[in-house]
């Protein structure tokens, strides 16, 4: 069903204070008059007519913008770390694969305001004097290829991107890079893999850091596409008007997705540092009717589960670092006691199994042995000491693989075994879930559903 207001299909709510979900250009259409309306591309001109590349980066680096596709490090870190290199062909990549559980926050952004995520991205290219920009999306989100592809055609149009931009001397060109539908490919290095024409799969880290040696072996900036978006506001209202949300380790908002076990599954967009509560709650509506919420994963299952009682954390990097959680990409999945934890946790380990591209055994094994362990649990034939044996696995392969997913793997299936200790107990003696089976819903946004 759409919004009654505005036509989006993906139900959404404005946050407290707006800066990347604007009403008018929901209203409006995602077009290049809508964006311009309210400033758009502002940003950009006074970085290109005023500003040296040097004081960009400035800007951005006073800002204190972390990267919103997981890892939270801090962008001008390796906008500086480009721009100042000796080789001096360098690339701006930017991140529009999405893949994680729960996470809709860039496809949101990409369906509903593309023009601030180019805007970002030709910024980011003036900043380390980048000539070419990619934007990596996937070919199952065909909506949001031809959204980008006609926003690239308008901004060129306008004299925002291409040749002498504005007049001043600066030129860059965005390719819209259609990508294969493979959660691997989200990851930093398997997407330049995939840039470079081959299959996605990650490259061994050091010395391999893109910002040394990225697409085509150049310096490359590899930023998420909402961090780019922040950026073009961050350059039109300057780093302390950035400053004024969030906090002072985790400045600005972010755009969240609830889902999961919640009556109002929804996007919205909250400063970094609201406590979690008030996503599920407020913006989430709560527990479903008859149920109480048993536990969450904050940024998805990649980044650990928290309890119940854990609802008071503020949603920002280092407070959720602290409990041996993340905000991910925002995409907060919300479990009740009438989920099965078993069957969640099951279905999360399938997921890695199956994205995993092979190449290293720790985790080709891994993960399939954490799988084959859960479905142990979940079919009633679990022998003694199971849960001590997945913790052991888990503990085993963490940091063993050329990128993240195998230490997600080990993090998503360890937590619920740590956390949850008496109710996968419970599972295990009666052979089955009291609860059926239930999984939370969590991909419902997405027309094409998970990847693999
Ligand atoms: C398995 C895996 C999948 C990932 N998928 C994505 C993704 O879909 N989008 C994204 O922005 N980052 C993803 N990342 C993180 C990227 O490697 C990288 O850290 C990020 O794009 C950097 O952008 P940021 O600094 O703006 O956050 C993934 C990482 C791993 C290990
Ligand atoms: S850790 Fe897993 S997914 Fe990552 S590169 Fe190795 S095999 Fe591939």
């Amino acid at each position: 069903m759409s919004h009654p207001e505005t036509g989006v299909k993906v139900p959404f709510e404005i946050g407290p204070e707006p800066v990347l979900i604007r009403k008018e250009i929901l209203e409006n259409g995602p077009s290049i008059e809508s964006y311009r309306a309210i400033g758009g591309y502002d940003g950009l001109t006074k970085a290109v007519r005023t500003m040296t590349p040097h004081e960009v980066i400035s800007e951005v680096k006073d800002a204190g913008l972390r990267g919103r596709g997981g890892s939270g490090f801090p962008a001008a870190i390796k906008w500086e770390k480009v721009a100042s290199h000796r080789v001096r062909e360098h690339y701006i990549v930017a991140n529009g694969s999405e893949g994680e559980p729960g996470s809709h926050k860039d496809h949101f952004l990409i369906t509903t305001n593309p023009h601030q995520i180019l805007e970002g991205i030709i910024i980011a290219s003036y900043a380390v004097s980048a000539k070419k920009a990619l934007l990596f999306v996937k070919e199952s989100f065909p909506e949001g290829i031809a959204i980008l592809q006609r926003a690239r055609l308008e901004a060129i149009e306008a004299g925002f991107l291409g040749e002498n931009i504005l007049g001043s001397g600066f030129s860059v060109d965005i390719e819209i890079f259609v990508g294969p539908a493979a959660y691997i490919a989200g990851e930093e290095t398997a997407l330049l893999e995939s840039l470079e024409g081959r299959p996605p799969k990650p490259r061994t880290k050091p010395p391999h850091y893109p910002t040394e040696r990225g697409l085509y072996m150049c310096p490359t900036v590899v930023n998420n596409v909402e961090t780019y978006a922040h950026a073009a506001h961050i350059l039109k209202n300057g780093s302390e008007w950035f400053r004024k949300r969030g906090t002072a380790k985790s400045p600005g908002t972010m755009v969240f997705a609830v889902t999961g076990s919640v009556r109002t599954p929804k996007i919205v967009e909250l400063p970094l540092g609201t406590p979690i509560r008030e996503l599920i709650f407020r913006y989430g509506g709560g527990p479903l009717p008859g149920e109480e919420i048993m536990a969450f994963f904050p940024g998805g299952p990649s980044f650990g589960v928290l309890s119940s009682k854990q609802m008071d954390v503020p949603l920002e990097y280092d407070a959720l670092r602290a409990l041996g959680s993340g905000i991910g990409s925002g995409g907060a999945i919300v479990l009740s006691n009438k989920d099965c934890l078993v069957a969640t946790s099951l279905e999360f380990a399938r997921f890695y199994e199956e994205g995993s591209c092979g190449q290293c055994p720790p985790c080709r094994i891994g993960t399939e042995t954490i799988a084959g362990l859960l479905e142990q649990i979940e079919t009633g034939q679990a022998p003694p000491g199971i849960i001590d044996r997945i913790v052991r696995v888990s503990e085993m392969i963490k940091g063993r693989g050329n990128c993240g997913l195998i230490t997600a793997s080990a993090f998503s299936a360890e937590a619920l075994m740590k956390h949850f200790t008496n109710e996968i107990l419970l599972h295990i003696e009666k052979g089955t879930c009291v609860h059926h089976h239930r999984t939370p819903i969590y991909n419902q946004f997405r027309s094409t559903g998970t990847d693999k």
